[in-house]
């Protein structure tokens, strides 16, 4: 298995029920933040860390994902015409850049499941998985600093971050040992584990950088958490035979998948932007809440 990193898998099937209304015609992956869809974020981060293929698993109803990753004659016709050049380089980029697949998981099994179905568009490479509603701002894209750390082991790696004892039950958690500043070898996972049974602080964010034997591991993991294919529970499973590492790393995360963490990233987001931010700053500063 050599270094290169050149795929990307979305998991993006989920039914989005925390955002309905608003989800129940518009995939979740699709809401705005600021101006660019939430699932943009995490393609254009991809794209920064050199990778040239995504993959986006898909369900019924998320069509306007193939749409918006896709050339728009109309729209690039009339753009033209007008002549608006940043936003028709703008909506260009979208569908220039990298070269996309979808596959679609017909029922919601999970998120194990999802990536299970990539196996054929994935093949006998490493390939980085990740899960859009983790928006992360970095100096270096957070995916180019787990594809450096899967260069150095050759071995599968799975971000982390530390999280407050009562929040662990959101999330994939970590019991590893310290190897350097960064870096942990992971010693065992446990998905979303119950009040006072987290292993550790270290909770799995949504960016891994897998090799094609998780799919083995993933094809026989029993039904976990909320009885659904667990990518926690498969890389459990792959412990067993492949060392396993975890990367703590650096850059702001937002969870864009929860009401609270999309507002903070909206405003946060638009604060960073050169055309919005000051103006924006100076109408947040003025509110009397
Ligand atoms: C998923 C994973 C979990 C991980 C989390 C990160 O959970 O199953 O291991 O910690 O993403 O955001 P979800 O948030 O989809 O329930």
């Amino acid at each position: 298995m050599t270094g290169a990193v050149r795929k990307a898998v979305f998991p993006a099937a989920g039914l989005g029920t925390r955002f309905l209304p608003a989800t129940k015609a518009l995939p979740k992956e699709m809401l705005p933040l600021v101006d660019k869809p939430i699932i943009q974020y995490g393609v254009d981060e991809a794209i920064a860390s050199g990778i040239s293929d995504i993959v986006i698993v898909t369900g019924r109803g998320k069509s306007a994902i193939e749409d918006h990753f896709d050339v728009s004659f109309e729209l690039e016709y009339l753009l033209e015409a007008r002549g608006q050049k940043d936003l028709l380089k703008a909506v260009r980029a979208i569908s220039d850049k990298v070269n996309v697949a979808y596959i679609r998981q017909s029922q919601a099994l999970g998120l194990g499941h999802a990536v299970l179905r990539s196996r054929d568009l994935v093949g006998e490479e490493a390939f980085a998985v990740v899960l859009a509603d983790d928006v992360i701002v970095a100096s270096t894209p957070c995916l180019e600093q787990l594809i450096g750390i899967y260069r150095t082991f050759l071995a599968p790696v799975v971000a982390v971050m530390e999280v407050p004892p009562e929040h662990a039950r959101l999330y994939g958690m970590v019991a590893a040992e310290q190897v350097s500043e960064r870096v942990f070898r992971v010693l065992d996972l446990v998905e979303k584990p119950k009040a006072g049974e987290a292993p550790s602080n270290l909770a799995i964010i949504g960016r891994y950088i897998l090799t094609p034997r998780i799919f083995e591991s993933l094809a026989c993991v029993e039904p976990g958490s909320g009885s659904e294919i667990q990518l926690t529970d498969g890389l459990k499973h792959l412990l067993r035979t492949t060392p396993l590492y975890a990367y703590k790393f650096e850059g702001t995360r937002y969870d864009a998948g929860d009401k609270l963490g999309f507002l903070k990233a909206t405003v946060e987001l638009a604060l960073r932007r050169a055309d919005l931010g000051p103006g924006f700053r100076e109408y947040l500063r003025g509110l009397s809440l």
